[in-house]
C-alpha cells in the first residue's frame, strides 16, 4: 500500500445513491427541441437522464440514497450527528431539505442544514464534515447531494435542457481507522463570475416569477462556452493543488471521479492532471449533469462496481455555479 504522510481523521464508511426510474433519452429530446442524438452525444457525452415522476421531491431521493449509505456504514439514523444536503433544488424555500431528510429517516439526534454551492454542494459538504470531525467530538456525519434539476430546466431551451438530470447520492463519514480516510480537501469560489451560470427568478431579487424581465430567468441560465473554459481551468487547478498538498503525484491516483457535466470537460481535465482514461470514472452518459448529486452518485457506482478497492487513492474534482470549485483526495 502506498505510504502517505497524512493521518486522516475521518473516512467514508458507506455510500448510496438513488436515481428515478423514468428515463429521458436524446431521442425523446429530439421530439421536444431542435436537437439530435448525435449533437448531444458528440458535444456532451450524454445519452440518457433520469427524471422524477410528478410529486416526487428532493428529500424523497435523498432518503433512499441515505438509507443505502447508512446500511453499508452500519450506522443507525439516530447515531447521526450532522446531516448536510448540497442542493439548489430543495423541497421548499425553507426549512432546509436536510431537515426533511432528518424527519424521513428518523435521525432525531442530528443537526441538519443545506449547503448552496451548486454542483459543488456535496464536495463542500465533505470538506466541512472533515473539518467538523477535526474540531468536534462528532462521530457520524451524513453528506448528501440531491437535485431535481428537471424542475428548473427550461424545456424549450436546447442549449441547456439536454444537459441536466435528477438524482441523489450520499455518504456516511465516520472517524478514521488511521489509514483509510479523507487525506485532504480544497474548496474555492469566485463570485465575480456568478452571472455566467445562474437562475435569477424566485429569489428576493425577483420573488414573483411573473415579474422577471424575461421568463427564461425562472430557469437555469448558462453561458456554456465560458462555463466550459472555467470548468477545465479550475478543476485542473483544484486537482493538482490538492495532490501537491497531500504529497501525492497524479500517478498515485487509482481513480479520478470528476463532476459529470460534459465528456469533453472530463477528458481535458484528466489529460491536464495527467490521469489516463482507464482511471477515470464516467457515468455521465446515463444520467447527464445532476449538479450536487453528480459526484456522490458516481462515487457510489464506482465502489459498487468494484472500481475502487481497499487502499485505493481516489481524487474527486468538481466545478459549478458561483463559480465554485473544489477537490478531495480520499484513501478507501
Ligand atoms: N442541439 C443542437 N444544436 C445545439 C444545441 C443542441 N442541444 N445546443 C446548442 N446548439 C448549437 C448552438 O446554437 C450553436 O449553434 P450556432 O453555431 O449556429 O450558433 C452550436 O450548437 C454550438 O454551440 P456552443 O454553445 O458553442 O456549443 P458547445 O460546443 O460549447 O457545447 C455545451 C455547448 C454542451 C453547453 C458546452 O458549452 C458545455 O458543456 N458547457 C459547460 C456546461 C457545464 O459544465 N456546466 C457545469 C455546471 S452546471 C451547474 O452548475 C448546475
Amino acid at each position: 500500500m502506498l505510504e502517505v504522510n497524512i493521518k486522516p481523521v475521518s473516512m467514508i464508511a458507506g455510500t448510496g445513491s438513488y436515481l428515478p426510474s423514468r428515463v429521458l433519452s436524446n431521442f425523446d429530446l429530439e421530439k421536444m427541441v431542435n436537437t439530435s442524438d448525435e449533437w448531444i452525444k458528440v458535444r456532451t457525452g450524454i445519452e440518457y437522464r433520469a427524471i422524477v415522476e410528478d410529486g416526487v421531491i428532493t428529500s424523497d431521493l435523498c432518503k433512499e440514497a441515505s438509507l443505502e449509505a447508512l446500511d453499508e456504514a452500519k450506522v443507525l439514523p439516530e447515531e447521526l450527528d450532522i446531516i448536510v444536503v448540497g442542493t439548489i433544488t430543495g423541497d421548499v424555500k425553507f426549512p432546509s431539505t436536510a431537515c426533511y431528510v432528518q424527519k424521513k429517516i428518523g435521525a432525531k439526534n442530528a443537526v441538519a442544514f443545506d449547503l448552496g454551492a451548486a454542483c459543488c454542494g456535496f464536495l463542500y459538504g465533505i470538506s466541512i464534515a472533515d473539518h467538523m470531525m477535526k474540531s468536534t467530538r462528532y462521530k457520524n456525519i451524513l453528506v448528501l447531494g440531491g437535485e431535481i434539476l428537471s424542475s428548473i430546466t427550461n424545456w424549450k431551451d436546447r442549449n441547456t435542457c439536454v444537459l441536466f438530470g435528477d438524482g441523489a447520492g450520499a455518504c456516511v463519514i465516520k472517524r478514521s481507522d488511521g489509514k483509510k480516510g479523507i487525506l485532504g480537501t480544497y474548496i474555492k469560489s469566485d463570485g465575480t463570475l456568478s452571472e455566467l451560470l445562474t437562475m435569477p427568478g424566485g429569489g428576493t431579487k425577483y420573488p414573483d416569477p411573473s415579474s422577471v424581465p424575461d421568463e427564461k430567468m425562472n430557469f437555469i441560465n448558462m453561458e456554456g462556452r465560458e462555463v466550459f473554459k472555467h470548468a477545465v481551468i479550475n478543476m485542473t487547478e483544484a486537482g493538482k493543488l490538492i495532490l501537491k498538498e497531500v504529497g501525492l503525484k497524479s500517478s498515485d491516483v487509482d481513480i479520478l471521479i470528476p463532476h459529470q457535466a460534459n465528456m469533453r470537460i472530463i477528458e481535458a481535465v484528466a489529460k491536464k492532471i495527467d490521469i489516463p482514461k482507464e482511471r477515470v470514472f464516467i457515468n455521465l452518459n446515463k444520467y447527464g449533469n445532476t449538479s450536487a448529486a453528480s459526484i456522490p452518485i458516481a462515487l457510489n457506482e464506482a465502489r459498487k462496481e468494484g472500481r475502487i478497492k481497499e487502499g485505493d487513492i481516489c481524487l474527486m474534482v468538481v466545478f459549478g455555479g458561483g463559480f465554485t470549485w473544489g477537490s478531495a483526495v480520499v484513501r478507501f
